[in-house]
């Protein structure tokens, strides 16, 4: 159901693990801040495509699993600092099930496309 919570972390710019429950059906930028993981200048356009400060490293096999980002996804990608093949924004995750025990990096440098 949609109230389902799983486990999974993120690794913050220290090399921090940081583990987060995460409820099915929002987005990685809501975890982060259901989680109260301190993350400075993360999701700072509060998930609305405009900033890729929300911008993650997902590994190959997971990033594989998901469906592919859209175009104004991939266009806000572009602004991000430390581009990687398997970049996505947080904000335009949503938590599924299979997600359990999956590690996101956050990446050291932000851009904020804002600003
Ligand atoms: Fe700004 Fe995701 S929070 S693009």
């Amino acid at each position: 159901s949609s109230n389902k919570i799983i486990n999974l972390k993120f690794i913050d710019r220290n090399g921090e693990e940081l583990k987060a429950k995460a409820k099915v059906g929002t987005s990685l930028l809501d975890v982060a801040i259901d989680n109260n993981i301190d993350l400075e200048g993360f999701g700072a356009c509060e998930g609305t495509l405009s900033c890729s400060t929300c911008h993650l490293i997902l590994k190959k096999e997971n990033y594989d699993q998901l469906k592919p980002p859209s175009d104004e996804e991939n266009d806000m990608l572009d602004l991000a600092y430390g581009l990687e093949p398997t970049s996505r924004l947080g904000c335009q995750i949503i938590v599924e099930e299979k997600m359990d025990g999956w590690v996101f990096v956050v990446p050291n440098e932000v851009a904020d496309a804002r600003s």
